[in-house]
């Protein structure tokens, strides 16, 4: 008999562009199904792109709340308990998770990070490489926890930085291996392989 396949939930905030590339992935063998995409943004275009792959979606617009992120929260869990997810993917999702939120999915949650970490968590990750002189950039894919872009690492894909790149040229070469590295790490996750995935 065959196990169920896993049920992935994925949190976006834009274009989702990462987001497409996990739904695409997961068909024929995969050992896991979307069943969820979900924003912080009623506008983001990624939702369109989800609604398009036939995936179920639900916003929840964190404006209204303020800086309550407990109450935020709250209203981001409904929909995410009513889909039951095994795991949970932040796939550009651009809010910062309370650590009470971030403990009720404690080693099913995934996020993928525009840096090699432990280098630059946080935001402006290309631009903090390109002032530092670094001759490689990448991307990380990493467990959630309480701690912002630190939990242990399940992949990085690395890029060379060249003569003349800006923080946009960077970002563009880093997204190319991010649609190559996060596929591969759930797939891999899914499966219940913690492996490192190491790409470039
Ligand atoms: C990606 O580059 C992702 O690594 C980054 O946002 C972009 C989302 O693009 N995430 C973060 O910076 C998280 N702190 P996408 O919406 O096209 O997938």
């Amino acid at each position: 008999m065959t196990a169920a396949p896993r049920r992935v939930a994925i949190l976006i905030s834009g274009g989702g562009s990462n987001m497409v590339k996990l739904v695409e992935s997961m068909t024929g063998d995969h050992p896991a199904r979307p069943v969820l995409v979900l924003s912080n943004d009623p506008a983001a275009s990624g939702l369109d792109r989800a609604r398009a792959l036939d995936v179920p979606v639900a916003a929840v617009d964190h404006r209204p709340f303020g800086r309550d992120r407990a109450a935020f929260e709250t209203a981001l869990l409904q929909p995410l308990l009513e889909a039951s997810p095994d795991v949970v993917c932040l796939a550009g999702f651009m809010r910062v998770l309370t650590p009470a939120f971030v403990a009720r999915f404690a080693g099913r949650m995934l996020n993928i990070h525009p840096s090699l970490l432990p280098a630059y968590p946080g935001l402006h990750t290309h631009q903090r490489a390109l002032d530092a002189g670094d001759a490689q950039a990448g991307c990380t894919v990493h467990e959630v926890t309480a701690d912002l872009d630190a939990g242990p690492v399940l992949g990085q894909a690395r890029v060379p930085v060249l003569p003349g790149d800006t923080a946009d040229s960077l970002a563009a070469r880093v997204l190319v291996q991010e649609h190559r590295l996060y596929p591969a790490v759930l797939r891999r996750f899914a499966a219940g392989d913690r492996t490192p995935v190491l790409l470039g």
